[in-house]
């Protein structure tokens, strides 16, 4: 058998995606949030693979240039078995997995919260890539990261991919980057994309529909109302109006759903209940961009050293390759 998914959380708790009381203490934070991950059901992962080809959203053209670029140097960096933080539809990665299965025979375990995209992977990949193994990881990362830990394959290359290290506050990215490395031992790989500080209305454009496409405000909306089914809540997604914003002082781009009218949301499944008035912001998500010193140093008080770069002149956008220490 060269494919399959496996359940990493109970059956249960990977259909609520979440413990209550980190749920909660998202919406109680100011403004209130939608934790990121309720963007990405059926559908929301379909519009996101719509929204990353827009041109104004550069991140997919940098990357997917890195990686062909630099693929076959990676490839002989790495060790047989290859993990995936959010892997999607693995399009970029497929790059990377065909210069490591052209090496030696390779193992994939792509780990994501949308069971559909890693079934799709463990149908196709296989026959794509000469043989190439999956083993589907379905499940949080920290979930997937422990299951990792207790079946180590291997030596283990982590990749994570989409500039994703940035959807997370200062807090949650020290403990993923510590999870990583506790998953890992010396040697073993981190390969991780970064997106670097550029002009704010560069970021704005890219994290915004441009006139006459909707694929990001479709997005945004149906994180909502992925949220309102699995916390039995009432919130009327047309009564939101999606729109991101740069913050230079926190370097982030800051996704906001703006309420266009006073309004009260109750999330009966959590007890819950926002007052709204017109114009306030719920947050959907964050994309911090990174200075590079800033994010190497972040990546090595997790436990990394830097072993190779690989840094795009036009985006300022990062590909880089850490070594567990
Ligand atoms: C921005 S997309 C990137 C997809 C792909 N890596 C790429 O670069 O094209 C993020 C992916 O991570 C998954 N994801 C987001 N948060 C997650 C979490 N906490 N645990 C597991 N998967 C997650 C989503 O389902 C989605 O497929």
């Amino acid at each position: 058998m060269t494919a399959s998914v496996v359940t990493v959380e109970s059956e249960e708790d990977a259909a609520a995606w979440d413990d209550r009381a980190s749920v909660l203490a998202c919406l109680h934070e100011t403004p209130p949030r939608i934790p990121a991950w309720y963007g990405y059901d059926a559908v929301g992962a379909d519009i996101w693979v719509e929204l990353s080809r827009l041109p104004s959203y550069y991140l997919l053209q940098a990357e997917f240039d890195l990686l062909e670029r630099h693929a076959d140097e990676i490839a002989d960096r790495v060790g047989p078995y290859v993990t995936e933080l959010g892997s999607g539809s693995a399009a970029k990665t497929r790059l990377l997995l065909g210069a490591c299965q052209r090496r030696r025979p390779t193992t994939y375990l792509p780990i994501d919260v949308t069971r559909e995209m890693l079934e799709r992977s463990a149908a196709s990949l296989p026959a794509e890539l000469d043989g190439l193994v999956v083993e589907g990881l379905w499940g949080r990362y920290e979930a997937a990261l422990a299951h990792l830990r207790e079946h180590r394959p291997g030596p283990l290359t982590v990749v994570w991919l989409g500039s994703a290290v940035g959807n997370t506050t200062t807090a949650e990215r020290a403990a993923l980057l510590d999870d990583v490395a506790a998953t890992l031992e010396p040697r073993d790989r981190f390969l991780v994309t970064a997106d670097l500080v550029k002009p704010g209305d560069v970021l704005e454009a890219a994290y915004n529909d441009p006139p006459g496409a909707t694929a990001q405000a479709r997005f945004r909306l149906n994180q909502l109302a992925h949220f309102n089914r699995t916390f039995d809540g009432d919130a009327v997604p047309h009564l939101f109006y999606p729109r991101a914003r740069w913050d230079p002082e926190t370097s982030t781009v800051v996704g906001h759903l703006f309420a266009t009218e006073d309004q009260r949301v109750t999330f009966r499944g959590l007890e819950h209940a926002l007052d709204l008035r017109r114009g306030d912001s719920l947050v959907h998500g964050y994309s911090v961009k990174f200075g590079r010193p800033e994010f190497v140093a972040e990546a090595d008080a997790a436990g990394f050293d830097l072993d190779r770069e690989y840094i795009d002149p036009v985006w300022q956008y990062g590909l880089f390759l850490f070594e567990r220490r």
